[in-house]
Formats: C-alpha cells, sequence, structure tokens
C-alpha cells in the first residue's frame, strides 16, 4: 500500500490545506494528515477540536484518515510504515525552510518530501492569516471549510 503523512499544525485547516489533501488522495492508497502536538506552542484549537474538524471535512475521502504525533515526523513515519511526506508549497518564500526540513528528514530516515504546488486560489493562504481577518471581522468565506468557519468565528467570540 502506498501511504502518504501530511503533517503540520493545522489550526485550523484551511482550503489550502483540503485541495493538496484530497490531490495527494488522488495519488496515494492512503493518506495520513498528522496533526502536530506541541504543547510549547499557543494554538486556538486544541489537537482533539483540530482533528474533529478535519475528520469531518475529509470524511467523503475514504482513504484519508487523521492522526497526532509529538516528536519527529519521521518517527512518526517509521511507526507508520510511511516512505514519504506531502508538503503543500505557496511561494518561493516557503522554500528555503520546506526545503532544509525536507533534506534533514531524508538524512535522519530517508523518508522523501514530495512538494506540491499549491493551487493559486489559495497561494496567499495561510492558517495564521484566517485567524487575524477572522478575528477583525474579516470574511473568511471560501478560504476555509464553511463547518470551520463557524467554529472560528464561535472561538473567537469566547474571547
Ligand atoms: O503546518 P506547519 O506548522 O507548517 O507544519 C510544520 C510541521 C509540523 C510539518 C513541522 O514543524 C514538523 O515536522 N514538526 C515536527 C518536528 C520535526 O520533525 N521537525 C523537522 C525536523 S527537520
Amino acid at each position: 500500500m502506498r501511504r502518504v503523512v501530511c503533517p503540520g499544525s493545522f489550526d485550523p485547516m484551511t482550503n489550502g490545506h483540503l485541495d493538496i489533501i484530497s490531490r495527494a488522495a488522488a495519488l496515494y492508497d492512503e493518506v495520513v494528515v498528522a496533526v502536530l502536538i506541541n504543547i510549547t506552542k499557543k494554538t486556538l484549537f486544541t489537537v482533539d477540536e483540530r482533528i474533529e474538524m478535519i475528520e469531518e471535512v475529509t470524511k467523503d475521502y475514504d482513504n484519508v484518515r487523521v492522526d497526532r504525533f509529538h516528536g519527529l515526523t519521521v518517527d512518526f513515519c517509521t511507526e507508520h510504515g510511511i516512505n514519504a511526506i506531502v508538503r503543500g508549497l505557496r511561494a518561493v518564500s516557503d522554500f528555503e525552510y520546506e526545503m532544509q526540513m525536507a533534506q534533514m528528514n531524508y538524512r535522519l530516515s530517508s523518508v522523501e518530501t514530495l512538494f506540491m504546488s499549491t493551487n493559486p486560489q489559495y497561494s496567499f493562504l495561510s492558517s495564521s492569516l484566517i485567524k487575524e481577518v477572522a478575528k477583525y471581522g474579516g470574511d473568511v468565506g471560501g478560504l476555509v471549510p464553511e463547518s470551520i468557519a463557524g467554529k472560528l468565528h464561535s472561538r473567537l467570540a469566547e474571547g
């Protein structure tokens, strides 16, 4: 079985993430969306909430499952019999950091990284920008799945 991982923070998942995951799902037998547990980073949504949101929006993809991990992505790969990571590249600015990670991951465990060019529709999107726009009442319609937009607004309204 050809299995690939899409690792990330997904705080929250955007339509850019979903686009990459759905395209990876068309190429691989199984796509594992792996949410990083990072206790040092302040997030808007808990890991459980992020997993639930991703499961909801990917429920129509039979070959996509959602998991969590802490530590190194390559260790998650080894534990789950995965030999490739898929990452979306939005712009040249992503390249340097992504290339470094890809080379380090290959050096650590011979895990390959496959870069997928982001749909130009979403090339300016990031979870951080989405949170900022939503926080100040901007319209995030079409940029995050509808169910996530609702949760984003409720969470931000809680203060
Ligand atoms: O959504 P993000 O924040 O861009 O995802 C970054 C992520 C989770 C893929 C990256 O930070 C990561 O792989 N973290 C786990 C620790 C690790 O393996 N670091 C890279 C070593 S080169």
